[in-house]
């Protein structure tokens, strides 16, 4: 099978990963970076690839069939345009952009090209959120009633020595808890409104370090949310997943899903019931079960580059569409501006 050849534009963190994975990819075929920067020259050469310093340049010469666009939020809209322009899909790294119009921009564009953009939430690319979608599928959750997410964890003091991470944008809101509402949006569908309480008591700084959100899907079913930065706690699940190895892997759930017929832990995939085979279940006075799945561990971001080739190739429909992207961030920015209003905010008002 021949290889879809791709590029990246930006070798920053993220995008290093996405070289890394395409270079051992049986999928896709790195044939370029772009990103001005000494590093990524140096990247471009140990990967034996040119590097651009001007992404246009780029996709002028090596002609990529797909990118993989991993450059500041704030980039991201007319690198993806430009992008489509040229011929070429693209994975778009979270968030889709930093402003509902920007995402918005990218959707038409996409839909006018004719051409893929996939949005990079790739969670939902591992294998445990495949299992628990399955789950939640099959049904035996009964009814969705709530969901409860914790999204707790203490960054270092040093990470915080980059500007745009003390400033509006660069909390744990945009950077953290959008992958939150994403999975919950991939469990239980669409969120209807929010409200929300943020704080930036414990670091001071301009940026949210705490929030706290309520949210009401169209399902019916209500949902919670606490986030912070700078709590010592474990409860988050780049902690327990185990995708990144920068992150210290516990054993711990963050996710909690429940319906009138049962519940569902994760990261650590626990289905939690009455058994019929107990007889009648009438409620709390009766034994409850927990099954644990244990699945098979699979790198979410080589599998996301997979992906990729197969939508490009007609095989697969989109995991995370430019429109998924775009009403992940939609719930996501509400969040802020729930916070910063005090008022519940309705989507797609
Ligand atoms: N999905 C994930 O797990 C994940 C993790 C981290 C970051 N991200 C997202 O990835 C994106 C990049 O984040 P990061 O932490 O890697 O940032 P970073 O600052 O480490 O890297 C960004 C890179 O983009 C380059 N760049 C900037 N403008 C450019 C341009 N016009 N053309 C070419 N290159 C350009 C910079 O030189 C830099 O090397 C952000 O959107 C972020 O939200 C996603």
């Amino acid at each position: 099978m021949s290889k879809l050849p791709i590029a990246v534009i930006g070798a920053g963190l993220i995008g290093r990963t996405h070289i890394e994975r395409a270079m051992t990819s049986d999928r896709v075929r790195l044939v370029a970076i772009a990103d001005p920067t000494p590093v990524a020259a140096e990247l471009a050469r140990a990967a034996g690839v040119p590097c651009h310093a001007d992404y246009r340049a780029m996709l002028a010469e090596a002609k990529p069939q797909g990118v993989v666009v991993a450059t500041p939020n704030v980039t991201h809209a007319d690198i993806t345009v430009a992008c489509l322009a040229a011929g070429a899909a693209v994975i778009v790294e979270k968030p889709i952009a930093d402003t509902l119009e920007d995402g918005r921009r990218i959707c038409a564009a996409s839909e006018a090209a004719g051409l893929p953009v996939l949005v990079g939430h790739q969670r939902r690319h591992n294998p445990i959120m495949r299992k628990a979608r399955a789950i939640v599928a099959s049904g035996v959750l009964g009814r969705p009633v709530s969901a409860t997410v914790l999204c707790t964890w203490l960054k270092p003091r040093d990470y915080f020595d980059v500007g745009w991470r003390r400033r509006q944008g660069g909390g744990p809101i945009l950077i953290n808890l959008i992958h939150d509402i994403d999975l919950m949006r991939h469990l239980y569908g669409e969120i209807e409104s929010v409200q929300a309480m943020a704080s930036n008591a414990v670091r001071g700084f301009e940026v949210e370090d705490t929030a706290v959100v309520a949210l009401r899907f169209r399902n019916g079913a209500l949902g919670t949310v606490t986030v912070s930065d700078t709590a010592a706690a474990p409860w988050n699940w780049d902690l327990g997943a185990g995708e990144a190895e920068r992150f210290p892997r516990q054993d711990i759930n963050a996710h909690f899903y429940s319906g009138t017929e049962g519940s569902l832990t994760l990261p650590r995939l626990e289905v939690w019931r009455y058994r019929s085979d107990q007889g009648p279940a009438q409620g709390w006075h009766d034994p409850l079960t927990m099954e644990r799945t244990a699945v098979h561990t699979g790198c979410p971001y080589a599998e996301q580059l997979r992906h990729f080739a197969a939508v490009v190739a007609g095989e697969e429909a989109p995991v995370c569409s430019a429109l998924d992207g775009y009403r992940t961030l939609e719930a996501t920015l509400a969040v802020t501006q729930a916070a910063t209003s005090a008022q519940p905010v309705t989507l797609g008002a």
